[in-house]
């Protein structure tokens, strides 16, 4: 029987091939990634991660070239907005939703005529991507609701065993750098609008694409931003501020629970690199309490506040 885990991205390259699926290292967290035009290898990400069938998978391409002006096939109509995200943004966090071109197949969006496309900047997803040729469907390679991975050995503990060893691999390429997932803006309502978080943040768009940009607000159009989401098995509370966060912390102390304090307020960039591990760090030790201490609202701040948020919706 091979390893589950390896670094060879040649081998990766032959299990996507071959119909198998690659957990692959990207700079936000792992994807659990298949053939984007291999339906049964597709089918088979939704059943691991147990994923509705309506929440659809982002496509990752090595290089979208921006200046062609079909995405190669992806998507149906790049309208000039697109395009500058494309040229600023790619390689990197931004996933830009389009009009679906001739190469989406159902599977990947649950029949609807969008497809999120995404040209992730790690370089190890950037090879396998190159060599590979195609594109790959990935969701975050976690179970359906839970906390998503940032290194090989957390997807190994969520999914490792409804992996076939003799199909599939996990490649490892190190920690996950920022530790949120993409941001994802809608380029096919006008002014775009940004759906989900992330480290390139709405303001940053707003200016690149001079026509300002909506915040998602009401019920979202992105199927799958779910009120409860990112959840560890311990109850995440939010604070405000330090003394909230130990306010509540030894109430909860005081009514017999195990409780940490997170505070990562300092330093932002760290707070969502770390946040995930932080996470599963809690349900490791055996918390039933974990206080978190919110950090502002700037920057990739938004970010790590929407997925907090997420994680301690009951
Ligand atoms: O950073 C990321 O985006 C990571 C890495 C692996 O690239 N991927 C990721 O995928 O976070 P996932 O599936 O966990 O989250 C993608 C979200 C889901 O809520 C999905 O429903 C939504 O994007 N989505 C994808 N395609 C869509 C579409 N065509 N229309 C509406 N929502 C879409
Ligand atoms: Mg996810």
């Amino acid at each position: 029987m091979d390893e589950l885990v390896t670094r060879d991205v040649g081998r990766a390259v032959a299990t996507l091939r071959a119909g198998g699926l690659v957990a692959m290292p990207t700079e936000t967290v792992y994807g659990l990634a298949a053939d984007a035009e291999q339906p049964d290898a597709v089918q088979r990400v939704f059943e691991i991660k147990a994923r509705p069938a309506d929440h659809p998978l982002i496509v990752h391409l090595a290089d979208a070239a921006a200046e062609t002006s079909d995405l190669a096939g992806w998507a149906a109509d790049v309208p000039p907005a697109a395009r500058t995200l494309a040229a600023t943004c790619w390689p990197g966090p931004l996933t830009m939703l389009l009009s679906r071109g001739p190469r989406v197949i159902d599977a990947v969006t649950g029949g609807r005529d969008t497809v999120g496309l995404r040209v992730p900047s790690h370089p190890v997803a950037h090879e396998l991507l190159r060599r590979f040729g195609g594109g790959v469907a990935a969701p975050s390679a976690n179970r359906f609701g839970r906390v998503s991975p940032t290194t090989a050995q957390h997807v190994v503990d969520d999914i490792g065993h409804l992996l076939d060893p003799d199909r599939d691999v996990v490649l490892d390429g190190g920690p996950s750098d920022i530790g949120v997932e993409s941001t994802i803006v809608d380029l096919t309502v006008s002014p775009p609008q940004v759906l989900r978080a992330g480290a390139i943040t709405a303001d940053q768009i707003a200016v690149l694409v001079e026509s300002g940009v909506a915040d998602a607000s009401g019920p979202s159009r992105a199927s799958g931003m779910l009120a409860a989401h990112y959840q560890p098995s311990c109850r995440v509370v939010l604070a405000g501020d330090r003394r909230e966060a130990h306010r509540a912390a030894n109430a909860a102390r005081a009514a017999g629970r195990r409780v940490g304090i997170l505070d990562r307020t300092d330093d932002l960039v760290v707070a969502a690199r770390q946040l995930y591990a932080d996470l599963r760090r809690a349900d490791a030790i055996g918390l039933d309490d974990l206080v978190v201490v919110l950090p502002p609202a700037h920057g990739i701040g938004v970010a790590v506040r929407d997925r907090l948020a997420k994680a301690a919706a009951s």
